[in-house]
């Protein structure tokens, strides 16, 4: 028996033996609109970042919602009438804010590779801050700024050396990635940030990882950050915003994160401890505030039993939906219609029609399903759609919003047209 609503997905529910995503029953909209589809549901995102607000209520406090986990110009509008911020990492995600509605004053610019283009794009802008991820960084913004006749607002990533125990891709604050300012170095580098012409010293920042699932690595991260805001200010820089980077993970498979609000009454509890809970709090909540607002839907083309394994061949693949087969990540997979109890399940990978091995979406799934079943892969509404290619050239899925009994198409299915517009013939001789 499959629960309903869903673990960690209150929208998602069984109703009447058919799945519905809030009042929207998900096999109408397949019907209507072909899959692979995604659809999220907007009572999930906002309860999810509602439970952000009510753990900030009373604080100076700004979330800014790390727009990579999903891009759509509706989700991105929809944060923005919330009145978040955006975490950008690029200039074509500061182009999507700006589309959306969204106040550049709160947007964060993150990433280590920053081009001079998107330093200029920025300013212009006039976005709230740079995350600088390096002293040669440091050095080429202020120079960019400088031309511009700007300060740019900057904050410093550190690297807390922090081991945030997820996943080593998406593991970001340990010495041995790539990103931040060594906890060492990082005195220093703010007072070459506070030298140069061109900057002027905002903040901190740092980011320890993705899907984490204790507060431990949080509340470590914090203590180290606020020793280094001690050692800065005691050197005659002021830091007004403090950034702790991203959000919680979220339950996949059984995983139990602490809430948004439980965990940030610990976080106050220790800033205020030390003295800084007045400071201006920034988060960049990714995956938490819209991960389990989303699901995939997709068609059984086929069923191929095997001397070794069955195959429940779907019409989603690996470039709609790549977490499985870059991170080996687990996304439940349920059908649309509540299976009849007397049709027996058997084990199936199911995998989509890329040809790849590792063109997988789940794996050993207990399913009782028939050719022309509609399934639901969970916990799609980040980093799915946002990390599709169009690999095999296969057009990328439309996707929807739902809001009650509405359901609204926020992308339309890309075409097999789109996908070569901007290729050309060879010249004929
Ligand atoms: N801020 C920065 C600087 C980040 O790099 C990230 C995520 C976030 C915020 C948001 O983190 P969240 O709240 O979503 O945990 N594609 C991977 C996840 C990559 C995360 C990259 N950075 C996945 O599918 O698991």
């Amino acid at each position: 028996m499959i629960p309903s609503p869903l673990p960690g997905q209150p929208q998602l529910h069984y109703r009447d033996a058919h799945l519905h995503l809030e009042d929207c029953r998900l096999a109408d909209l397949a019907r209507e609109h072909g899959t692979p589809l995604y659809v999220y549901s907007t009572a999930h995102m906002l309860a999810a970042l509602s439970a952000y607000q009510r753990g900030f209520a009373g604080r100076r406090a700004q979330i800014c919602y790390a727009m990579k986990a999903n891009s759509s110009l509706a989700v991105l509008q929809l944060f923005a009438q919330q009145g978040c911020g955006f975490d950008i990492v690029s200039g074509g995600e500061l182009a999507r804010v700006l589309a959306a509605g969204g106040d550049p004053a709160k947007v964060i610019f993150s990433g280590v590779g920053k081009t001079r283009a998107e330093m200029r794009q920025a300013l212009d802008a006039g976005i709230g801050c740079f995350n600088v991820e390096s002293e040669a960084e440091l050095e080429v913004l202020s120079e960019v700024a400088s031309s511009m006749g700007l300060r740019a607002p900057i904050s410093i990533r550190i690297n807390p050396n922090v081991d945030p125990q997820t996943h080593p891709y998406i593991s970001t604050g340990l010495k041995g990635n790539k990103f931040g300012i060594a906890h060492e170095r990082t005195l220093a580098t703010y007072q070459r940030a506070a030298s140069l012409p061109g900057l002027r010293v905002v903040g901190i920042d740092c980011h320890i990882g993705s899907q984490i699932t204790q507060a431990a690595p949080f509340l470590d991260a914090l203590e180290r950050m606020l020793d280094l805001v001690e050692a800065i200010e005691a050197a005659g820089i002021a830091i007004q915003h403090l950034d702790f980077g991203g959000g919680l993970g979220i339950d996949y498979h059984g995983d139990t994160p602490p809430a948004a609000d439980a965990l940030w009454a610990q976080l106050l509890a220790r800033l205020d401890a030390r003295g800084y809970g007045d400071r201006l709090l920034m988060i960049e909540p990714g995956r938490s505030l819209v991960g389990n607002a989303g699901v995939c839907l997709t068609e059984v083309l086929y069923l191929k039993p095997g001397e070794q394994k069955n195959f429940c061949i779907v019409d989603a693949a690996m470039n709609d939906l790549p977490r499985p087969a870059m991170y080996q990540a687990y996304h439940a997979i349920v059908p649309l219609q509540a299976a009849d109890q007397a049709r027996p399940a058997l084990e199936y990978d199911v995998v989509g029609p890329v040809c790849e091995s590792g063109d997988w979406i789940g794996r050993e799934r207990s399913l009782a399903v028939q050719p022309g079943e509609l399934l639901a892969v969970l916990s799609a509404g980040a980093y799915c759609s946002a990390m599709g290619s169009s690999y095999n050239s296969r057009p990328r899925p439309a996707e929807l919003l739902v809001d009650g009994a509405q359901a609204q198409l926020i992308r339309s299915r890309e075409t097999v047209t789109d996908l070569f517009r901007q290729e050309r013939l060879l010249a004929v001789q």
